[in-house]
């Protein structure tokens, strides 16, 4: 996801964690306008750990982040109101580019912040975010045809 350069250059961490349908998840303590920098995802990087845990995210073939509290309890939307990115000229951190959570729309007081997590159809597991275009799992746009015909293999090989 490279930074398209529209993000405004306004950083605030109001943010605190609640209770949802899913367990723990994110929830905005203010509004915030498109394109806002809502906070840094911190975390400790793990290289040559291929399972990870169901925090951790990939930041390339070997490497994974495994983010620190808040943004470690950030759920999935298939209509999220957030996404992940970094600014190009930011220094490096180690290895690792500072990540950064930004509000993809105008966000208000008291909203739970979301990202669509885009897992590979091996990882997908069923998504209750119960938005109108949901996909029914949480897996990526381009990888949901191929999950739901293996489904259907799947059910009729059992037949
Ligand atoms: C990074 S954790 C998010 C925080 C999690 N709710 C918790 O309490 O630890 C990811 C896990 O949250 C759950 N989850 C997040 N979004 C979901 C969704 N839209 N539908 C179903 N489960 C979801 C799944 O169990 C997933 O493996």
């Amino acid at each position: 996801m490279p930074n398209n350069g529209t993000t405004s250059v306004y950083r605030d961490d109001s943010v605190s964690i609640g209770e949802t349908p899913v367990g723990k998840g994110v929830f905005s303590e203010r509004s915030y306008p498109a394109n806002a920098v809502i906070g840094e995802i911190t975390g400790d990087v793990v290289t040559n750990c291929p399972s990870g845990s169901r925090y951790s995210f990939e930041i390339d073939d070997r490497t994974q982040l495994e983010p620190h509290a808040p943004f470690r309890y950030l759920n999935h939307s298939c209509e999220p109101n957030c996404e992940f990115d970094w600014f190009d000229d930011d220094g490096t951190n180690g290895d690792v580019a500072p990540m950064y959570l930004i509000a993809l729309r105008d966000i208000w007081s008291g909203e739970e912040l979301t990202i669509d997590y885009n897992w590979p159809a091996i990882s997908a597991i069923p998504c209750h975010c119960a938005m109108e275009s949901c996909r029914g799992w949480i897996v990526s746009a381009e990888e949901l045809d191929s999950l739901v015909r293996t489904r259907e293999d799947q059910r009729s090989n059992s037949r």
